[in-house]
């Protein structure tokens, strides 16, 4: 196994910022992070070819984060409508059920064969309370549930699930092998100073030692005025 570092495994998010902003972001970032995640909101503002184009100009890895949540034949035909586009992660919701996620991982393996399909558990922004209103959890079997959703990660075959990084522990649990894809990861001065809206964050240093392969972090480095810093951080963590 090659040892790679924290930076190594960094996807930058890029929200919140239009075609300029996000080249400059590019340009910046060229050569230290390897992984970009674009999302919806840049896919159904440019579309599919300004992606290719992008990354045929900048030469990232691409996480496409358009979770996928429809029926399995609607979500397959989604997935291959990607073919062309050099994704490395792609993302579904794990509520779509296990026939959806066999789907997804059927099409994907079809059309994108260098790509692996994440599945999303809960959203970050759903709290006890959220949870609750929709699907009538209680507090205390909320880790349960994420348990029920990774075991359908697991049994549909995907390779990864995205979650907070206080659930990755429990994804390996369920199946070493499930890559852990997670946002909500905060330098410790943010966590110190309180500078996030995320509900479940960590650390990456706690992160890297409690499961985590991959680091999703946006503004953390994106608007961060002590970049060089926070880079040098990251590739110091194995
Ligand atoms: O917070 P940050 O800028 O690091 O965002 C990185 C990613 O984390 C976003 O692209 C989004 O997918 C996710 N996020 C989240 N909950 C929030 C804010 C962002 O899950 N409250």
């Amino acid at each position: 196994v090659v040892a790679t570092t924290a930076l190594d495994r960094t996807i930058l998010a890029i929200d919140n910022m239009q075609a300029p902003e996000i080249e400059k972001t590019l340009e910046k970032f060229s050569g230290r992070v390897k992984f970009i995640k674009l999302g919806l909101e840049q896919y159904c503002r440019y579309g599919k070819k300004w992606v290719q184009e992008l990354q045929d100009e900048h030469q990232f890895q691409l996480f496409l984060d358009l979770k996928f949540h429809d029926i399995p034949n609607t979500v397959a035909r989604a997935i291959e409508g990607l073919e062309g586009l050099h994704v490395h992660l792609l993302t579904i919701h794990l509520t779509g059920g296990l026939e959806m996620i066999r789907a997804a991982q059927e099409a994907c393996k079809k059309t994108l064969p260098q790509a692996k399909v994440l599945g999303v558990s809960f959203l970050t922004s759903l709290g006890e309370e959220d949870l609750h209103q929709i699907f009538h959890f209680e507090a205390k079997e909320i880790p349960q549930r994420f348990e029920a959703l990774f075991t359908l990660a697991k049994q549909g075959g995907i390779g990864g699930v995205v979650c907070s990084p206080n659930e990755a522990q429990i994804a390996k649990k369920i199946a070493p092998h499930l890559i852990t894809v997670c946002p909500g990861i905060r330098f410790l001065d943010e966590i110190a100073t309180q500078k996030q809206d995320q509900k479940r964050t960590a650390d990456p240093a706690w992160a890297i030692s409690n499961g985590v392969d991959y680091l999703v972090i946006g503004r953390s480095l994106t608007q961060s005025e002590r970049l060089e810093e926070r880079l040098l951080e990251l590739s110091s963590y194995t």
